[in-house]
């Protein structure tokens, strides 16, 4: 069991480095996964603490994977891609080429998907003109996205068919490449969205940045909805997964439904700033 100390440590730890934000109910999870990742919860996790508090490269990976999830699957809430994908083709009608970014991107199968769902809109043997950024703080996840090879039960959610067209079988070991025309698409980076620096350009078509606002401190999540907006084209699209919203950062974007914002030209009017400028003016 970890101590009252540990925890609070852990806490703050966690909103330095990566701006999550740590909450009581997350106390057992945070056992578990010390124990699946060999930190116990005793003298081990104190000095996990002490080195990662002191700025060690290796204890800051370690405890990062102690306090994310890396949950994800190919095509999960398959409208999105759709929507996406349709987006980036009028982007490429439009300006000759489509900027993606998957900005929560884990173990590589969001970003992939996207691609499968471009490529699938194309025209046969053509290279679609899309860019898919893929980034993610944990380092360890992005090197399996890097590679590119899934076992089956990552599989399971694809279709014979795209199976078929976009994985091949490396030396009968049960595990699937994905092939060269997906992956030459997507460029892997490690970004932290609680960094100051992004090292990103915009203006970019779509951003999908699902199931991890909601582990997020509000402030950190309101200056990362507010940056995404400021890397959007107007009239681009922010994907979140669909239980999540925008929180205070809404005025940037009109709805279009189940998850999907688009970017508006101009921030709408926030109902209490208006107010106060309005009281000041008042006062004046
Ligand atoms: C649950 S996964 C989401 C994967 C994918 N977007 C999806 O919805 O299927 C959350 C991801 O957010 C990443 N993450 C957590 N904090 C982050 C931060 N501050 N900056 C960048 N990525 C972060 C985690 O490493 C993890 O891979």
């Amino acid at each position: 069991m970890l101590t009252d100390q540990q925890v609070d440590r852990a806490r703050r730890l966690a909103l330095t480095l990566a701006g999550i934000e740590l909450l009581d109910r997350h106390r057992p999870l945070l056992e578990s996964r010390g124990r699946r990742l060999g930190v116990g919860a005793g003298a081990d996790f104190d000095a996990l603490l002490d080195l990662a508090e002191r700025g060690d490269p290796g204890a800051g990976r370690l405890f990062i994977r102690l306090v994310t999830t890396q949950f994800t699957g190919f095509f999960r809430h398959p409208r999105h891609f759709e929507i996406a994908a349709e987006h980036a083709l009028g982007a490429i009608a439009a300006r000759g080429g489509a900027r993606l970014w998957s900005a929560a991107a884990s173990t590589g199968e969001e970003p992939y998907s996207l691609a499968m769902a471009i490529i699938e809109r194309c025209d046969p043997g053509s290279r679609p003109a899309a860019a898919i950024l893929a980034t993610d703080i944990d380092a360890e996840a992005l090197e399996v996205a890097t590679r590119g090879e899934y076992g089956d039960g990552a599989l399971a959610s694809l279709g014979q068919g795209r199976r078929e067209r976009f994985f091949s079988e490396p030396a009968g070991a049960g595990r699937w490449r994905i092939s060269p025309e997906v992956r030459r698409m997507v460029e892997f980076r490690p970004l932290n969205l609680a960094g100051v620096d992004w090292s990103l350009e915009g203006p970019l078509d779509v951003v999908f940045c699902r199931n991890l606002l909601m582990y997020l401190e509000t402030g950190h999540r309101y200056a990362v909805l507010e940056r995404i907006a400021s890397l959007l084209a107007p009239g681009g699209l922010l994907i979140v997964d669909p239980a999540e919203h925008l929180w205070k950062a809404g005025h940037w974007f009109e709805s279009a439904g189940d998850g999907v914002y688009r970017r508006r030209r101009v921030a709408a009017d926030i109902p209490g700033r208006k107010q106060a400028w309005m009281a000041q003016g008042r006062k004046g």
